[in-house]
């Protein structure tokens, strides 16, 4: 084996087959089991609906949609040890580190989770539910509030706004928010995804999954660009001053945040609707509303510069003016938990997909660059 052989960064490789998620990269195209992701968002559809569709390959009628939802419901009730584990870290902690204690408790409650293709669905529905309440608690800890569970109401995303914030949420919040959840849902197999299945390749858990895909989601090249994009914009703090600081990110020779995709070479279709979303919804936020007019001009100035390697704005780009006219503050990578909210289902449908029908360990090997064998000297003689 030869160094030319290694594939670095596993480009191109193929891991999985899959009925999910498909991207044309030079297009711009994602479709999710077929479904245009503009159709699906143009639709109307509940983020539940799309839950169903990774985990059932099919869409729900309206009966299979009640009966899925009451599933995913009483993973609402999370067991009160995990809340009161997220609410002894230390409330500036990460959120998403917050959200991977919360499911590594669990994978050390489940320890005879058995993967089993007659309830891995039920499991799979149950810990959509709990990462709804999990995240709200996260939230709430982070922003000074005592333990709450997600309780039911019309939807999924209504049902998490109400309980990190208090209050009932507009009908325009509730339809940004589902918006959010489904335009995060999947996207193929990912660094997050990858990790998540290196761990259940070894039949580990479906928590314990969940837990390797949040710790590589957490990073500033993955998950972690959705708030790092927009703590740019609040560094820049003023449309007057986004030339200097490009060219100065330019003599610096670092990367604009929320720019370049490894598979999408044109603009990512998720950013054209994050983009109408945040446009819509700045009138409710003038803190929001600054960082759209910071984030426009940049993306003039990124894709002028980077537009012809093809890089443009990703999904993290203006993900973050969503959330934040949504009211949740910029901290604490609370946006990067946000991701995970909607990216436990396409985790956890790949993980169903890989485990009953292509299971195989994944083990790679390594190209050995070290010494040639050597005599091994004891302690006393070095
Ligand atoms: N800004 C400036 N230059 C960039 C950027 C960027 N955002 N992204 C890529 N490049 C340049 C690199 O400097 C490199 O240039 P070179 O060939 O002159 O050295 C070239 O493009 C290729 O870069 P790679 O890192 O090899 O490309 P890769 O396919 O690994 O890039 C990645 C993908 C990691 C996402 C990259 O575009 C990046 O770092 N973006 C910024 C972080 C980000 O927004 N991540 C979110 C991705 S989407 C998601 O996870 C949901």
């Amino acid at each position: 084996m030869t160094e030319e052989t290694i594939s670095r960064g596993l480009e191109d490789v193929n891991i999985k087959w899959t009925k999910l998620t498909t991207i044309d990269g030079d297009k711009g195209i994602l479709m999710y089991a077929g479904y245009s992701i503009e159709d699906v968002i143009n639709s109307g559809a509940m983020a539940e609906e799309i839950q169903y569709l990774f985990l059932y390959g099919k869409l729900p009628n309206k009966k299979e949609l009640e009966e899925y939802r009451k599933k995913v419901e009483e993973g609402y009730n999370v067991p009160d040890f995990v809340l009161d584990l997220i609410m002894k870290l230390p409330p500036e902690s990460d959120a998403v580190a917050m959200q991977m204690v919360a499911f590594a408790a669990l994978a050390a409650k489940e320890k005879d989770f058995k993967w089993d293709k007659n309830t891995d669905r039920d499991v799979a529905a149950k810990s959509i539910g709990m990462m709804n309440t999990i995240t709200a608690n996260v939230f709430r800890h982070i922003m000074g509030k005592g333990p709450k569970k997600v309780e039911k109401s019309e939807s999924y995303a209504k049902s998490f706004l109400r309980t990190v914030f208090d209050r009932e949420p507009s009908r325009e919040e509730i339809d940004a928010m589902n918006t959010a959840l489904i335009l995060y849902t999947d996207h193929e197999v990912p660094a997050s995804t990858t990790a998540g299945l290196v761990a259940v390749s070894t039949l580990s858990d479906i928590y314990s999954g969940v837990t390797s895909a949040l710790a590589a989601l957490k990073g500033p090249l993955h998950g972690g660009a959705a708030e790092a994009a927009i703590m740019q914009f609040a560094e820049i703090g003023d449309e007057k001053k986004v030339d200097e600081w490009f060219e100065n990110l330019l003599k610096q020779n670092k990367r604009l945040m929320g720019f370049g995709h490894r598979v999408y070479k044109t603009y990512d279709p998720r950013a054209k609707i994050f983009k109408k979303y945040a446009e819509k919804l700045i009138k409710n936020s003038k803190e929001a509303e600054k960082m759209y007019k910071i984030a426009t001009r940049l993306e003039e100035l990124g894709i002028k510069q980077y537009g012809s390697k093809g890089i443009y704005p990703n999904t993290d780009y203006y993900s973050g003016i969503v959330y934040m006219a949504l009211g949740f503050p910029l901290k604490n990578n609370m946006y990067t938990g946000l991701f995970a909210l909607s990216r436990i289902t396409g985790w956890e449908a790949h993980f169903i997909e890989y485990v009953e029908e292509q299971h195989r360990l994944i083990r790679p090997r390594a190209v050995y660059k070290g010494p040639e064998r050597r005599e091994f000297v004891p302690l006393e003689k070095r």
